[in-house]
C-alpha cells in the first residue's frame, strides 16, 4: 500500500484511481482533503512504528488558523511529544501534497502543498457537479443499500399549523436530503393528526356552523374555526363532548356517516398542505395519519403488557406502569374503548416496520413530547422487536414570537405570505436595485422563505429562539438574505465576463496565480471541507452546521471581490482561474443551501 501510494503520489494519477488504498475513513473520490490527511497518516506511522496509517489518519484534525491539518501527539500514548516530534520532522521531506511540518508542544502542524491543494479541489468540485450524471459533490455512499423513515412535519387537520410543526418541517426536510446524500434509501412520511376526540368535535359541530362553501375555499382554515366555536359552546354545555365523543366513537367504529364528512375534510386539507410544502420545497413520499393505523398491534401491544403485569385499570380505562423507568403510567385505551395518541404511534410503528422493513426510522418531533416519545419507544422495546434500537427521537425547542403584523400566526400559508410580503417591503426600499428584479414577487418570497429557514436553523435544534422579521429580512450580518445574495452574486460572475467562456477543461486551467493568494486559498480549504461539513451532520443531525459552513463561505468569498477581481483583470489566465474558482464556489454553496431545503437564485 505504502508503496503503490508514493507511486501514485509521484505521478500524480488523478485521485480516483488510487481511492481504494485508502483506509477505512478516506475516500480521495468524494472527499480530496482525504488524499492530503492520508500522505500526512503515511509519513507519521513510517516514522512513529508500530502506528498504523490508520491510527494516525483518525487523529489528523483541522488546524486553527492557518494551519491546514493538526495532529495531538499525546493521543497516541507514545511516549514524550517532543521525541515523536522530533522524529517525524527528522524523516520529512516535502512532496506535492504536503508541503510542511511544524512542531508546537504537544502538537504537529501540516501544511498542504498549495497548488496540488488548489487543483485537485477545484477539480474534484468541477468533475462531480458538472461532469457526473448527477451533481454529487459533498456526497458519499455511507447509507448505500440502506433504508431510513422518517417522519416530518405532521400537523393536526383541523387544529393548527403552528411554528412547532413549522420546525419539523424544515429539520425533516433538511435530515431527508442528508440522508439521501449520504447514499440512504429515503422515505419522508407526514403523520397526519387525522384521527381523535377533535373530529369527534368537529362533526358535532358541523351541523350548526359547517359550510361547504368555506369548506372549498379553505378547509383548514373552516374546519379550525368550527373547532373553536364547538370548543366555546363546550364550556357552557357538557352535552357538547359527551356528543363528540359519540361521534368519534362511531368514526372508529367504522360507521359510514360519521366517516364520510372525514373523508372529504382530510382530503381538501392534504391538497392544501402540499401546495404549501411546494412552496417550501418540501415533499413528502406519503401522506399518512393516526386514521391510517390498524387495530391489531394496538391490541397486541395491550396484551403483551398486560402478559408482564404492566396494565392497570382505571376507571375503566387502562393504563400501562412504566414508572420503573420514570415514564408515568400513560392510558393506553381509554374507557369507550377508543384508542389514543400513543396507542396509534405504537401501532403505526409496526405497521411501517412490516412495510418498509427500515434499517432506521426517525421521528423529528417537539422536545415537548420527549415523554411520549420515550413512552412509546420503550413500549415498542418492551415487545421485544429487534428494531426497536433503530427508532430515534430528533427533538427541537420552541419558538417563541412568530407573529403576523395582525395578530399571532396559526397557519403555514400565513407565515409564508408575510416573508414574502416583509421581504418585498425590503426590496421596494432600494429602488434602483428593485427596478431592476424580474419577478419581484416569486423572488421576494423565496429570500423570505429563505429568511425564515435560515433563522431557523442558525442555532442548536435543542434551543428555544425567538423568531425576529427584522433580522430575517435583512441583507447584513448572517441571514437568509445574505445567503441568496452571495448566491446571486457568484452565478452572474459568467453572465458579467462572457468572453471568459467557455472556461476550458480544468486540467488546462493555470492555478498558480490562486495558488499564490491566501484569499483564494481559504475559499478553496472550504470547499474542499464540504464533503466532512455533510459527514458531521449526519452525526449531530444538526442543520446548524451547514450554515455556519455556509456563511463562513461568504464571508470568504466577499473578502474575496476586490483582491480577486475577475472583471478589469487583464492576464486571461489569472481572470479565468479565477472565475472557475468563483463557479465551484457557487456550486457549493448552492449545494449547501439545498440541502437546507433552500432554493438557491441565480438573480434577483
Ligand atoms: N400531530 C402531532 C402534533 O401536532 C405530532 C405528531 C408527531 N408524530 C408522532 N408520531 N407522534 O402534536
Amino acid at each position: 500500500n505504502m508503496i503503490r501510494f508514493l507511486v501514485a503520489s509521484r505521478l500524480r494519477v488523478p485521485v480516483r484511481l488510487y481511492a481504494k488504498m485508502a483506509y477505512s475513513a478516506a475516500d480521495p473520490s468524494t472527499c480530496a482533503l482525504d488524499a492530503f490527511r492520508s500522505s500526512i497518516a503515511q509519513r507519521v506511522s513510517a516514522a512513529l512504528s508500530p502506528l498504523t496509517v490508520d491510527q494516525v489518519y483518525s487523529g489528523v484534525d483541522y488546524g486553527k488558523k492557518g494551519v491546514d491539518f493538526t495532529i495531538a501527539l499525546p493521543r497516541f500514548k507514545m511516549g514524550k511529544p517532543d521525541d515523536l516530534a522530533a522524529k517525524v520532522l527528522a524523516q520529512f521531506q516535502p512532496d506535492e501534497y504536503i508541503e510542511s511540518v511544524t512542531h508546537d508542544k504537544a502538537f504537529l502542524h501540516f501544511q498542504c502543498t498549495s497548488t496540488t491543494l488548489i487543483r485537485d479541489i477545484l477539480t474534484q468540485v468541477h468533475t462531480l457537479t458538472h461532469l457526473s450524471p448527477t451533481p454529487c459533490y459533498g456526497s458519499n455512499a455511507s447509507g448505500k443499500g440502506k433504508k431510513v423513515l422518517i417522519e416530518y412535519s405532521s400537523p393536526n387537520i383541523a387544529k393548527s399549523f403552528h411554528v412547532g410543526h413549522l420546525r419539523s418541517t424544515i429539520i425533516g426536510a433538511f435530515l431527508a436530503n442528508l440522508y439521501k446524500s449520504c447514499g440512504w434509501d429515503v422515505v419522508s412520511l407526514n403523520y397526519l393528526g387525522d384521527w381523535g376526540t377533535q373530529f369527534g368535535l368537529i362533526l358535532a359541530g358541523y351541523e350548526k356552523y359547517g359550510s361547504e362553501e368555506e369548506l372549498q375555499k379553505d378547509a383548514i382554515q373552516h374546519l379550525l374555526s368550527i373547532y373553536v366555536q364547538v370548543n366555546k359552546d363546550a364550556e357552557t354545555d357538557p352535552e357538547v363532548k359527551v356528543e363528540a365523543a359519540r361521534w368519534f366513537k362511531r368514526m372508529e367504529d367504522g360507521d359510514e356517516a360519521a366517516l364520510k364528512n372525514w373523508r372529504v375534510w382530510r382530503e381538501l386539507s392534504v391538497k392544501k398542505y402540499a401546495e404549501e410544502y411546494e412552496r417550501l420545497n418540501v415533499a413528502f413520499d406519503e401522506y399518512t395519519g393516526e386514521s391510517q393505523v390498524g387495530q391489531e398491534w394496538q391490541d397486541k401491544a395491550l396484551a403483551r403488557l398486560e402478559e408482564m403485569s404492566l396494565i392497570e385499570e382505571d376507571n375503566g380505562a387502562r393504563k400501562v406502569n412504566l414508572e420503573q423507568w420514570k415514564m408515568g403510567k400513560p392510558v393506553l385505551r381509554k374507557r369507550d374503548g377508543t384508542s389514543i395518541y400513543l396507542t396509534r404511534d405504537i401501532g403505526a410503528a409496526i405497521e411501517r416496520y412490516e412495510k418498509y422493513k427500515f434499517d432506521k426510522m426517525i421521528y423529528v418531533i417537539a422536545s415537548q413530547q420527549d415523554l411520549h416519545v420515550a413512552q412509546f419507544f420503550k413500549i415498542i422495546d418492551l415487545m421485544q422487536f429487534p428494531w426497536a434500537k433503530t427508532l430515534e427521537h430528533v427533538n427541537y425547542g420552541l419558538v417563541q414570537g412568530m407573529s403576523t403584523r395582525r395578530g399571532t400566526v396559526v397557519f403555514l400559508d400565513q407565515i409564508i405570505r408575510e416573508a414574502g410580503q416583509v421581504m418585498h417591503e425590503q426590496m421596494q426600499k432600494n429602488e434602483e436595485k428593485y427596478a431592476a428584479v424580474e419577478d419581484p414577487e416569486t423572488v421576494s418570497r423565496e429570500i423570505g422563505i429563505t429568511g425564515v429557514k435560515i433563522q431557523d436553523m442558525a442555532a442548536k435544534r435543542i434551543n428555544n429562539y425567538t423568531f425576529n422579521w427584522d433580522r430575517m429580512k435583512s441583507f447584513e450580518g448572517d441571514t437568509g438574505p445574505y445567503l441568496q445574495y452571495a448566491h446571486v452574486r457568484l452565478s452572474s460572475m459568467s453572465r458579467k465576463n462572457p468572453e471568459l467562456l467557455p472556461l476550458p477543461h480544468p486540467s488546462q486551467i493555470d492555478v498558480s496565480s490562486l495558488a499564490a493568494s491566501s484569499h483564494a486559498r481559504e475559499i478553496v480549504f472550504l470547499l474542499g471541507s464540504y464533503p466532512d461539513v455533510v459527514k458531521v451532520a449526519m452525526k449531530t443531525y444538526e442543520p446548524s452546521g451547514v450554515v455556519t459552513f455556509l456563511f463562513r463561505l461568504s464571508h470568504a468569498i466577499s473578502s474575496a471581490w476586490e483582491v480577486l477581481a475577475v472583471k478589469g483583470e487583464p492576464d486571461l489566465e489569472k481572470a479565468r482561474a479565477r472565475l472557475w474558482m468563483y463557479e465551484c464556489a457557487r456550486d457549493v454553496l448552492g449545494s449547501g443551501m439545498r440541502l437546507l431545503s433552500i432554493r438557491p437564485l441565480d438573480r434577483m
